[in-house]
Formats: C-alpha cells, structure tokens, sequence
C-alpha cells in the first residue's frame, strides 16, 4: 500500500506519469468548490473535456448521497468506463466520496487521491476506506478500496486555514500515540506555520507510514486495525451531536477531544501514565476551539453504541499502556464512560 503513495514537490509530473495508461476521454477529476479555487492551477495541464471536471459543493454536509449520485450522473452521461479514472483532488469529504462513487461505479473503475488538507494527506486518502454521511450517521455506508495511487504535497497546505490544520494534526497526535515517544514530543512542538515546508513534510511521511503499516497488517479492520479508531469512538459521537445542532466542529476537533477521553479510559484502566495524559489533555484543551457537545453524556453514549464498531455489551475501546503500546478490544460501560466525557 505505502508502494502507492507518492511523495513529490512535482505533483503535475507524478500525475502525468500515473494517468499516462489512460485515454484523455477516460479521465475525469473531482472537487470541491475550495480545492478548486485553491489548487486547481496546478492542474491546467490536464487537456480534458470541460464536463469532465466535477466540482461539488464544499463541506461535510455535502458528504451526501446526493453527491455521490450527482458524480455517477456525469460519470454515466460522459460514458466512463470500468477503465476510467477519477482523480479526487481535495480534503477527506472529497477522497472519501470520490473514492466510494468511483468503488461502486461499473464494480469498480479507477481511483486516484491528491489530498490537499492535513487531514486527508495523513489520513482520509490513504487506507481505503470510503463512504458518506447517511441519516445523520457518519461514514454509514462505504466501501474499503484502495485507491491506485495516492500524490502528496504537503505545498498545498499553504491556503489551508489554521483551523483545518489543526483538525489535521488531531489525526497525527492519534498516530504518534500509536507509534512512539519520540515521533510524540516531535508533533507536540511542530510549527503550524511552517506546514508547507521541509521539516513538516517529514511529520507527515512518518504519519503516512505509521497509518500505512498498520493498515497493511489489517486492511478490513478484523483486528489491528481498530487501533486507528483510537479517539474516534467518542469522537464520533461528539460529531454526530454537533452536527444535529448545526455546530460548526471538525472531524479532527471530535477526535481530540475525543482522544482526551479515551486516554483518561486508558489512564483507569491500563496505567497510561497519568502526567503524560495531563500533559496531552492541556495541549488539546489550549489548542482546539473550547466548546464541544458533551453536556449530553446519556445521547453520547447511545451514538456510541450505536458505532458499527459495537456489539451488544459494551462500546469497544482501543486503550493506550504507553506511547506506541495499545490494546484493542477494551469494552467499557456506561459509568466509566460518563465519567471520561466530564474529563473534557
Ligand atoms: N477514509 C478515511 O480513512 C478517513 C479518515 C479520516 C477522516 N475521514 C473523513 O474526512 C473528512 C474530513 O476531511 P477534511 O478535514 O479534509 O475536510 P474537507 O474535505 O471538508 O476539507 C476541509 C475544508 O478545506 C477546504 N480545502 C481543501 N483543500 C484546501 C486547500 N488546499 N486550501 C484551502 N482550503 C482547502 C475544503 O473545501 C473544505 O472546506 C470527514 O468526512 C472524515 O469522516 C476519512
Ligand atoms: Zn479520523
């Protein structure tokens, strides 16, 4: 999997190489209004017809069936094929729906993933998982399928606003947890300011193949791969909570938050050490926007449940000894988990 992700200051050459196999008729790219706005130049070299180019409506709400349908409309009128590619250049609503529309349609045509926000470049366009938002759920229905290529550039990043950065560093906090010390302390002092030059190109390498590794040993979340959802759980739910009030709260915000819970879990259950999760807690807490959803710990906790990562007596946990020492599969009940949510 980590064969097919491209690290380059070269994007139109690494793209050029990748779609070199394809016909120009059987090429088609998909955006959203703001990856279009913002990178779309770096992309006037493709000679493709203008219909071709589908730019959908910016933002989680539009991570919709009606966008996946309104890709398969100009899929089908332009006549693409199994053989045709669909180039997603954009955050992780874009990668996630373009990779879902494009797993689906004829069984299956041709993917390729330019992420352009933090968070799709470290995680969302790598590791396969696609989907959409359904019923007000999530990622409730999706497709795992690797993408045939995945072209990073952390250049990109330079119009991104600091909020979004920091939604994409939740998710490099969350790797690091899971890998070491070391690649810890390195992310807890990384300079947002300079996200676009060498040294941060290097964090986000080291994420990518922290993510890589451990999608590899488990790509259809069986086992390990369930150590990927760390912060998630309760993450999750926060999202859904602040989605149904119309708060503006990012993925990445719903995950640290998240991950102060689920540590403050590890820290009861499995001796994480308590000063390092002080430690971690404050660095969310001065960082991300204050307010989350979770004076309402009983909705909480069903949407947890609810989590197709659940069964039936208790929501499932992936918990941390140490840096780079976890354990999945940790069911906890409602007492415990209502008292980590006031931790946050
Ligand atoms: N598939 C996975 O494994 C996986 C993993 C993590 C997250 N996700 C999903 O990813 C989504 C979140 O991704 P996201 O944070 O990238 O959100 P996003 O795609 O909504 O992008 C955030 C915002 O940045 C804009 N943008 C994109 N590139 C830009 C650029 N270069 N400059 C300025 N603005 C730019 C977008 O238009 C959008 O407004 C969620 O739906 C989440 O569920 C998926
Ligand atoms: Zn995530």
């Amino acid at each position: 999997m980590i064969n097919n992700i491209i690290f380059t200051r070269d994007v139109p050459d690494a793209l050029r190489e990748k779609l070199a196999v394809f016909d120009s008729e059987d090429i088609f790219v998909l955006m959203d209004e703001h990856s279009r706005e913002f990178c779309a130049t770096c992309f006037d070299f493709l000679t493709l017809p203008e219909k071709h180019w589908i730019t959908l409506p910016a933002g989680e709400s539009h991570k919709s069936l009606d966008s996946v349908a309104t890709i398969w409309r100009v899929l089908s009128e332009q006549g693409a094929r199994r053989k045709s590619v669909l180039v997603n250049i954009g955050g992780g609503v874009i990668t996630d729906l373009g990779g879902f529309a494009a797993s689906c349609f004829k069984r299956g045509m041709h993917c390729l993933n330019i992420p352009t926000t933090l968070l799709a470049q470290v995680d969302a366009s790598v590791g396969g998982k696609t989907g959409f938002d359904f019923m007000g759920l999530k990622n409730e229905i999706g497709t795992f399928s690797i993408p045939d290529g995945v072209i990073i550039d952390n250049r990109f990043l330079a119009t991104l606003p600091k909020r979004q950065l920091l939604s994409g560093l939740a998710e490099m906090l969350k790797h690091a947890l899971l890998a070491d010390e070391e690649h810890l302390a390195e992310i807890m002092q990384a300079d947002l300011d300079e996200v676009s030059g060498e040294e941060f190109f290097h964090l986000i390498r080291r994420s990518v193949a922290i993510k890589a590794a451990i999608v590899q040993s488990d790509p259809k979340e069986k086992g390990l791969r369930k150590a990927l959802n760390f912060g998630h759980t309760v993450g999750h739910a926060i999202e859904s909570v602040a989605i149904a009030k119309g708060m503006e709260i990012y993925h990445g915000d719903a995950v640290a938050y998240g991950m102060i819970a689920e540590l403050y879990l590890s820290v009861r259950k499995m001796q994480f050490d308590e000063r390092h999760y002080e430690a971690i807690r404050k660095f969310i807490r001065e960082r991300y926007p204050i307010y989350v959803p979770v004076a309402v710990p009983d909705k909480l906790y069903e949407l947890m449940l609810h989590d197709k990562k659940n069964e039936r007596t208790g929501v499932n946990f992936t918990l941390l000894r140490r840096p780079g020492e976890f354990e999945i599969d940790n069911y906890c009940g409602r007492e415990e988990i209502v008292e980590a949510l006031k931790q946050i």
